[in-house]
C-alpha cells in the first residue's frame, strides 16, 4: 500500500473573525517540528482566505475554503464564489458536499461532484465528504449510504482527491463511532475507489471527521484506513489543533 501522508484538515465553518487568523501563527509555533510528517490544512470562511494564505505564506500551514461555486469559467452566479478565486487568492484545498451544505442547502450528489471537478480544474484539491444520518445507521444503510454518495459525488479524476467520513449524527456533538465503525466504513470506502479508479486510488487519503478533539484523536488515528481527520470546533483554538495534530503517530 502507498504511504500517505496524514492530513489533518481544521473547518472553521461561519465562526471566527479577522482576529482569529492569529491563531495561525500560535499554531505553527506548536506544530513547526512535525510539519515534515502531517499536513496541516485550515479552511477559514471564504472573507478570509486570502488573508489566512498571507499570515500562513512562510509557515507550512496549507488554507483551503469551505465551499466552491459549480462553474468552472466566470459566470453571472450572484453571491458565488469560484474554485478559480479561492486558488487565485491562496486556496490549496476546498471542502465539498460537506453535510452542512448538503442538508440545508440541498446540495445533491451531483451538485457536490461538479464543485468537487471545478475545484480540481482550478488546481485545488478536493475534500469530497460523505457520511449517513442517525436514521440511516439505525436502519443498517450507512454503508450503501456512503457507497452511493462516494460514487455519485467524486469526480473521474482520483488526482487531487480527499474523501472525508463524516457520519451526520457525530459532528458538533460528542458521540462518535467506535473505532470498529470508522474502520469498517473506511475499508468500504477504499474498496469504492478501488473499483472506480483502475490505478491511483491508494493514493486517496480517507479522512476521519465527527467530534475529533485533543481527546479521542489518538483513537481516531489508531484505526488502520484513517489517514487524517477533518475537525469542525476543536480546530478553532490552535492549542486544541495542535494538540490533535500531535497525537498522531506520524508527529512522534
Ligand atoms: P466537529 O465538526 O468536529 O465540530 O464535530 C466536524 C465537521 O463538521 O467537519
Amino acid at each position: 500500500m502507498a504511504a500517505r501522508k496524514p492530513l489533518i484538515a481544521g473547518n472553521w465553518k461561519m465562526y471566527g473573525r479577522r482576529a482569529n487568523l492569529g491563531e495561525l501563527e500560535v499554531l505553527w509555533r506548536s506544530i513547526s517540528p512535525v510539519a515534515a510528517h502531517v499536513d496541516a490544512l485550515i479552511c477559514p470562511p471564504a472573507p478570509y482566505v486570502q488573508n489566512a494564505a498571507w499570515s500562513a505564506r512562510e509557515t507550512g500551514i496549507l488554507i483551503g475554503a469551505q465551499d466552491c461555486g459549480t462553474e468552472s469559467e466566470d459566470a453571472a452566479r450572484t453571491g458565488d464564489v469560484s474554485a478559480a478565486m479561492l486558488a487565485d487568492v491562496g486556496a490549496r484545498f476546498v471542502i465539498v458536499g460537506h453535510s452542512e451544505r448538503r442538508a440545508l442547502f440541498g446540495e445533491t450528489d451531483a451538485v457536490v461532484r461538479r464543485k468537487a471537478q471545478a475545484a480540481q480544474r482550478a488546481g485545488l484539491t478536493a475534500i469530497v465528504c460523505v457520511g449517513e444520518t442517525r436514521l440511516e445507521r439505525d436502519s443498517g444503510q450507512a454503508g450503501d449510504v456512503v457507497v452511493r454518495q462516494v460514487r455519485d459525488s467524486i469526480p473521474d479524476d482520483a488526482e487531487s482527491l480527499v474523501i472525508a467520513y463524516e457520519p451526520v449524527w457525530a459532528i458538533g456533538g460528542d458521540r462518535t463511532p467506535t473505532p470498529a465503525e470508522i474502520d469498517e466504513i473506511h475499508h468500504i470506502i477504499r474498496g469504492t475507489l478501488a473499483q472506480r479508479f483502475a490505478s491511483g486510488a491508494s493514493d486517496i487519503r480517507i479522512l476521519y471527521g465527527g467530534s475529533v478533539g485533543p481527546k479521542n484523536a489518538a483513537e481516531v488515528f489508531a484505526v488502520g484506513g484513517v489517514d487524517g481527520a477533518l475537525v469542525g470546533r476543536a480546530s478553532l483554538k490552535a492549542a486544541d489543533f495542535a494538540a490533535i495534530i500531535l497525537a498522531h503517530p506520524a508527529a512522534k
